[in-house]
């Protein structure tokens, strides 16, 4: 990881912190919002496509059509269903089409893991606070690519 991004990482999570873990926008570092992007392309576009559209390489071959991810505001009267998406990622709303709560096609990336590396349980802190940035981060990168 980047120097600047691990900077920004500890910056927003101090944060999430204060907030009660709600990050806006407006205080969401850029950073944030770019390692979030890259996060799309990794975990996202290969069935949402690049754009978040739903055409993505594996799309034609799966027996749901992936949702168009430009689409999630206008569908929901204009506004970012944020709840929803949010649930949609950490696993408790589960779709078939992203695997189980267990085993979600991205793997870990997305979860609480319960794993510390020292005594004190410190890292344990940190990669909970890491998921949740994550999430919000991928949440505000979905909100700048809605469809107007
Ligand atoms: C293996 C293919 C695949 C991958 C990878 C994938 N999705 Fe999906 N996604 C789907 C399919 C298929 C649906 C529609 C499923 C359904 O409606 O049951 C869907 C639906 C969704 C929805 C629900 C949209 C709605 O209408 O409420 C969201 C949000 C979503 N995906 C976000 C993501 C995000 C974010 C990622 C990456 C972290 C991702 N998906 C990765 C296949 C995939």
């Amino acid at each position: 990881m980047e120097l600047s991004l691990r900077k920004a990482m500890v910056a927003a999570a101090v944060v999430v912190c204060m907030s009660g873990g709600g990050l806006g926008a407006q205080e969401m570092p850029k950073e944030i919002i770019i390692s979030a992007e890259a996060d799309f392309m990794t975990y996202c576009a290969v069935c949402h496509g690049r754009t978040g559209i739903g055409d993505g390489p594996v799309a034609k071959d799966l027996v749901t059509n992936p949702s168009d991810l430009t689409q999630l505001a206008k569908a929901n009267g204009g506004t970012f269903p944020e709840d929803r998406v949010q649930k949609v990622i950490d696993g408790r709303e589960e779709l078939m089409g992203h695997g189980t709560r267990d085993m979600p096609i991205w793997g870990n990336w997305f979860k609480f893991i319960a794993r510390t590396q020292d005594a004190e349980g410190a890292d344990e802190i940190t990669s909970e606070i890491i998921v949740s940035l994550r999430i919000q981060g991928m949440i505000e990168y979905l909100k700048t690519i809605q469809a107007k």
